[in-house]
């Protein structure tokens, strides 16, 4: 059981080769300072130290140790992380612990011997994928060229990419979900750049066993990216062509994404993670003509009228209204949910985000009190407009159960 810490001290201490080692996820029923701290030597004044960053909800905290790292390394050994990842330019060490506690330790070595990173201690933050060396994964879904850059026509999709996994990461306590491996389906995948990013950066970089499913009604994509998975011999990653509203997933997934789903398949998106009960949401919505076209049908709440005059004003408005009716009606059924700007405009100008993390504790006083403000808010915004959101139209039944029997929700 304690075999593993050797290991892990003689890699992160002793010699040279370390890349990084990452801590992360907490183990059953514990409780933990951080949601991953990550190490990685860096030269300060020409003195090898360890950098040490901690990571948690609100923050991230940077010290750089070199006598103390020692003791600071056995401070995170005596925590209860569930897994623990250490990449060297020689290979990766994996310590993964089942929920009764038991270290499983995983050893291999590197296909090819790694370069060492750079060691600068200012160097800017680390993105998940970085592109500042050849990466043989970004070359072979074709984000890198052969030569090691990112194309010109892929930085937008590679930047929107990194900071979808950042935000999966840092909020999703994956270590948390307490069963193996963790599900991802990702809807309205397409080319699937995100879907091949997530199942390798967390397959593979921190060492999460995790099945991924990329669904798409694009039959040629999908024959196409199935093809490439199994190429690859990435068995975990799966692809079907399928309306994200008709699949039927054999085991309900943990997290759903949704990046720039077109129109109401964002909604068959929530939707169907509201069924499935998954614990995690991310969606990146895309256009909104469903509410628009009923906008412009109808008179607009007075004084809001002038708000509907400018073709370009009701536009934003329309697509306001729609994801904020999206956001309450999550609420509405047990969803800790905020919107916010995923990446800047310069990368995409559909970039907002709806982030939603299933409530712990859906009796409790709080919760029952969030609902029904949220059923509330949302029946008062739709009776205002005279609308028909497409997820209350989904989610019909959920909703009419909530405000008990009779209540027209959508
Ligand atoms: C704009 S693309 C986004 C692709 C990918 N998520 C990305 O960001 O690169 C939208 C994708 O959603 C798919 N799609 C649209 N409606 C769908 C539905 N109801 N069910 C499944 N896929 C759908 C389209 O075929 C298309 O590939």
């Amino acid at each position: 059981m304690s075999d593993y810490k050797p290991l892990v001290r003689s890699l992160v201490m002793e010699g040279e080769a370390l890349i990084r080692a990452t801590f992360s996820g907490r183990q059953r029923g514990a409780d933990l300072p951080w949601r991953r701290v990550i190490l990685r030597p860096v030269m300060v004044r020409q003195v090898r130290h360890i950098q040490f960053s901690y990571l948690d909800e609100k923050q991230d905290t940077t010290k750089n140790y070199a006598d103390e790292a020692a003791a600071k390394l056995e401070e995170l050994l005596d925590l209860p992380f569930r897994n623990i990842h250490v990449q060297t330019t020689e290979g990766d060490l994996q310590v993964q612990f089942t929920k009764r506690g038991r270290a499983i330790v995983h050893q291999h070595d590197a296909p090819e011997r790694r370069e060492l990173p750079s060691l600068q201690h200012d160097r800017r933050k680390e993105l998940p994928l970085p592109a500042d060396r050849p990466d043989p994964f970004l070359q072979q879904i074709g984000i890198m060229t052969q030569e090691g850059t990112v194309r010109a026509s892929m930085r937008s999709k590679y930047q929107q990419i990194n900071r979808f996994l950042e935000l999966v990461i840092d909020t999703a306590e994956l270590g948390s979900v307490d069963h193996s491996p963790l599900r991802v389906v990702d809807c309205g995948c397409g080319s699937a750049y995100l879907t091949f990013a997530v199942y390798h950066y967390l397959n593979h970089i921190l060492g999460l066993p995790t099945r991924v499913t990329g669904i798409d009604v694009n039959e040629d994509l999908i024959a196409r990216r199935s093809g490439q998975s199994r190429d690859l011999g990435w068995d975990g990653l799966s692809f079907q062509v399928s309306r994200i509203i008709d699949y039927k997933p054999d085991v309900a997934p943990d997290i759903v994404l949704a990046l720039h789903a077109c129109d109401t398949a964002t909604d068959e998106a929530l939707a169907q993670a509201v069924r499935w009960g998954s614990a995690r949401i991310y969606s990146v919505p895309c256009c909104h003509h469903h509410l628009q076209q009923q906008m412009s049908r109808r008179t607009a709440p007075t004084p809001l009228a002038p708000l509907l005059r400018h073709g370009i004003l009701k536009q934003r408005l329309g697509d306001l209204l729609t994801d904020t009716l999206r956001a309450l009606v999550l609420r509405a059924l047990g969803y800790r949910t905020d919107v916010i700007e995923f990446i800047s405009t310069e990368h995409t100008d559909k970039n907002l985000m709806i982030r939603a993390v299933r409530s712990g504790r859906p009796g409790n006083h709080r919760a029952v009190r969030d609902t029904l403000e949220a059923t509330r808010e949302y029946l008062n915004l739709v009776e205002a407009w005279q609308v028909r959101p497409y997820l209350g139209q989904l989610l019909g039944k959920e909703l009419s159960d909530l405000m008990g029997e009779g209540t027209d929700a959508d």
